[in-house]
């Protein structure tokens, strides 16, 4: 069990508590777009730190999975498993939803693979949360292709790529990231955005000439939260 990443707890503990407010506004968004609870759990791949999940539905029962050691679930209805997805079965309990929050880009790999476990769990309902490309977006992964740097952002899905599901809902979000100075940001949009590590000379480089696109060392973050629902296996 290996993660697909150079990430750790204590990155994403420093970029989700110090660098980008974007946890808190992802738990408002969702107390808005969760479905209520079922008979069922709610199951969170790839859940991280566990804020998300103690923001927005601390009221009901949840298993919070991830392939990164986290300290045990701060709520009483919310139990921890560290486990790669893939390696997961279906649980016993029903899923009323799956939350996958920024988890996409480490897991699809193969593409078919995915989809086929992400079906496998029959949840009732997907909640998935991702970035938005922007202007901004499209221009880094510009700079890393012309510098042949191979990064792995998250790709924004318009439309439901799960053939069971159905879009149902979607609701936009948009967190700050901000740096102290630009060095600063460059070295946390490639390594937590873009999941890339850049030697030294790459981070130097993409660093002044992220400094020509950036008017502080700041970057606003568009996000998306899409509800899917299963649809009736003859509908
Ligand atoms: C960018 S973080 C997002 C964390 C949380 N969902 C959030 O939005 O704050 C991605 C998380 O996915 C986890 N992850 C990566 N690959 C995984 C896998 N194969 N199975 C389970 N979790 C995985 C990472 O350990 C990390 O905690």
């Amino acid at each position: 069990m290996s993660i697909k990443s150079n990430l750790t707890a204590n990155r994403l503990l420093q970029f989700k508590g110090e660098i980008n407010n974007e946890n808190q506004l992802i738990s408002e968004a969702l107390r808005r777009i969760l479905p209520p609870a079922g008979a069922g759990i709610l199951l969170d791949v790839g859940a991280g730190l566990g804020d998300i999940a103690a923001r927005a539905f601390a009221d009901r029962e949840a298993l919070l999975i991830d392939i990164l050691d986290f300290p045990d679930a701060e709520c009483s209805l919310h139990t921890r498993q560290t486990i790669d997805f893939f390696d997961l079965p279906r649980p016993e309990r029903p899923i009323d939803v799956m939350l996958m929050s920024h988890v996409v880009q480490y897991l699809d790999d193969d593409i078919g693979r995915l989809v086929d476990h992400v079906q496998s769990m029959s949840a009732e309902a997907i909640v998935l949360v991702s970035n938005k490309p922007t202007k901004l977006h499209l221009k880094i992964v510009e700079w890393f292709a012309r510098r042949g740097v191979v990064h792995n952002a998250e790709q924004f899905f318009a439309r439901c790529p799960l053939s069971s599901y159905r879009l149902a809902d979607r609701v936009g979000l948009t967190s700050r990231i901000q740096c102290a100075d630009i060095e600063e940001l460059a070295r946390q949009l490639s390594s937590m955005i873009y999941d890339v590590e850049l030697e030294p000379a790459d981070l130097r480089a993409f660093s002044d000439w992220l400094a020509g696109q950036v008017n502080d060392a700041s970057v606003d973050l568009p996000q998306t939260i899409s509800l899917l629902r299963r649809e009736a296996p003859d509908a």
